[in-house]
């Protein structure tokens, strides 16, 4: 346990080092390309599929198993739809599509992507979303829905389902973005972040992702601020807003510190005990300090998709009663003095 700790903390430091996103395949080339679209001369798809790819995004990274790692040789496939009745035990870091993908009963436990399911029949927009500037894709149509087809998206440039969040997918070439998670406007509006090399399979206080964040943000901008929350708040714009910022709230603060001083926030140290149920952002990623641990979306929401309403990481529901000890409440961790009377 000792060395595989000490292990990926020596791994994490190296890529900080380094500054890059490590994401670069490895393994035989026919593991997922195909010359010809054909195999033992039977075609293995009926139209032209990106950088003659054997699959599509989701057929990839998707399996009819329980596993979230699957192996093709030397190739590890990070799998993020598990297909299927039940959610897998071990998801990865933003969740699983499993539920999303049992049809609409489940919308609200998942973002709806093109080719995993139809499109969400009670939001009909991102809640707070930026609308388009443009009319060039048809009013109103940005941010609406990742489920429309790309041949309707955007105009057909295809930046729908996955490739709404990673716009650019980088699979040969180690880049700065964290997980291909980018802005639709090329330049530096980037992702940055630590990826943990397992994607979290098996999340520890040591084996975790790092996310960046910022502390209470002059400006959203992506391209300044490179922080989980300003991702999201390219779509869900009025939720990452600094009008947020005041006394009272009008909305649970996102990109701010967390308060140090007090017994209630005292309690949870995510520099030396970090709880991989309730991540932080950090102001530097290289250089984690408590004075610098953030609030963020991911602090509360997967990414994909959950089991719970909201996409939330834990069940709000049915585990978040005050005045009630309840380690599955990640409410608590932060919250420390609202679980008991
Ligand atoms: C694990 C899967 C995987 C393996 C193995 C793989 N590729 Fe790719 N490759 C991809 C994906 C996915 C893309 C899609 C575009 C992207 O993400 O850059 C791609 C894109 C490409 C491209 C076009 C884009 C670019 O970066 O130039 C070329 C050329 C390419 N691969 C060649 C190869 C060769 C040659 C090999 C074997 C030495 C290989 N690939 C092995 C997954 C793989
Ligand atoms: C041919 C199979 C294949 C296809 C097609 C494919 N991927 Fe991947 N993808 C992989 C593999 C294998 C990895 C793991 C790379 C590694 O080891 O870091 C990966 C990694 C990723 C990651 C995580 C990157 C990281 O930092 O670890 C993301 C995000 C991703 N893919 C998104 C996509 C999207 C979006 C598409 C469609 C545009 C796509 N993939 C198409 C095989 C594929
Ligand atoms: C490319 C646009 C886009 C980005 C980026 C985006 N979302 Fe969304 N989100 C949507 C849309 C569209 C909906 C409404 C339809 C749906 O649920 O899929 C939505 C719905 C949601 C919901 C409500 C789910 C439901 O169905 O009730 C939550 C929670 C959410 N997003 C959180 C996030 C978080 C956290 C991030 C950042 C990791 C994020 N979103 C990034 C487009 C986006
Ligand atoms: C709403 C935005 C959004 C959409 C849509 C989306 N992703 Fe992601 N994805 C993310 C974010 C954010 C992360 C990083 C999560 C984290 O580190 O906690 C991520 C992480 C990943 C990873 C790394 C494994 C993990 O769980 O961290 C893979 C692989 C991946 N995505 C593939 C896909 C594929 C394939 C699709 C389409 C089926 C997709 N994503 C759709 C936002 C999105
Ligand atoms: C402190 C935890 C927490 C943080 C941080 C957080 N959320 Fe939420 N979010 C929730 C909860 C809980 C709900 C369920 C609704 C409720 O109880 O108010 C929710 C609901 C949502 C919804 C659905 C709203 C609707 O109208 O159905 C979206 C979209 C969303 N959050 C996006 C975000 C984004 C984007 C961020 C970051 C800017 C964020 N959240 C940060 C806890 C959080
Ligand atoms: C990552 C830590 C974190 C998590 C998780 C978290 N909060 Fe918070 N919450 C904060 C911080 C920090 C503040 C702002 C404190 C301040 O400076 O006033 C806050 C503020 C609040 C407030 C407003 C308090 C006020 O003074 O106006 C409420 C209510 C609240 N949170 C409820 C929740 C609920 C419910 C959950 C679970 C869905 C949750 N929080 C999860 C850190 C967190």
């Amino acid at each position: 346990m000792k060395i595989i700790s000490s292990l990926s903390v020596a791994l994490l430091a190296l890529i900080a080092c380094i500054g890059l996103a490590e994401a670069k395949v490895s393994g035989k080339c026919a593991n997922c390309h195909i010359m010809h679209n054909s195999q033992d001369g039977n075609p293995i798809s009926p139209s032209p599929v990106n950088n003659l790819l054997t699959d599509s995004c989701v057929g990839c990274h998707s399996s009819t198993t329980g596993d979230t790692i699957t192996t093709v040789g030397l190739t590890k496939i990070p799998i993020v739809w598990n297909i299927g009745a039940s959610y897998p035990t071990q998801p990865l870091a933003a969740g699983n599509f499993n539920s999303i993908g049992q049809g609409s009963v489940n919308d609200s436990h998942g973002h709806n992507v093109w080719g995993i399911s139809d499109a969400d029949l009670v939001l009909t927009e991102a809640p707070g979303r930026q609308n388009c500037s443009s009319t060039s894709f048809g009013t109103g149509i940005c941010h609406a829905s990742l489920a429309f087809p790309p041949s309707e998206a955007l105009g057909g440039t295809g930046k729908t389902g996955c490739q709404g969040c990673h716009t650019v997918v980088n699979h040969h070439t180690d880049t700065p973005a964290y997980r291909f998670l980018q802005g639709h406007e090329s330049g530096n509006n980037y992702v940055m972040g630590i990826e943990s090399p397992d994607w979290e399979q098996v999340p520890s206080s040591s084996n975790h992702n790092v996310y960046k964040g910022v502390v209470n943000p002059p400006d959203t901008n992506l391209a300044t601020t490179h922080s989980m929350s300003s991702f999201c708040g390219g779509c869900h714009t009025t939720f990452h807003e600094t009008d947020n910022l005041g006394n009272p709230w009008l909305r649970h603060p996102t990109d701010i510190a967390l308060p140090e001083g007090t017994t209630e926030y005292n309690n949870y140290d995510p520099v030396t005990g970090y709880d991989p149920l309730v991540p932080v952002g950090w102001v530097n990623t290289a250089n984690p300090v408590r004075s610098e641990a953030v609030v963020m979306c991911l602090s509360c929401h997967r990414a994909h998709g959950t089991q719970y309403p909201d996409i939330l990481r834990w069940d709000y529901l049915n585990n978040c009663d005050a005045g009630t000890a309840n380690n599955n409440c990640g409410c608590f961790v932060c919250h420390s003095t609202k679980d008991d009377l």
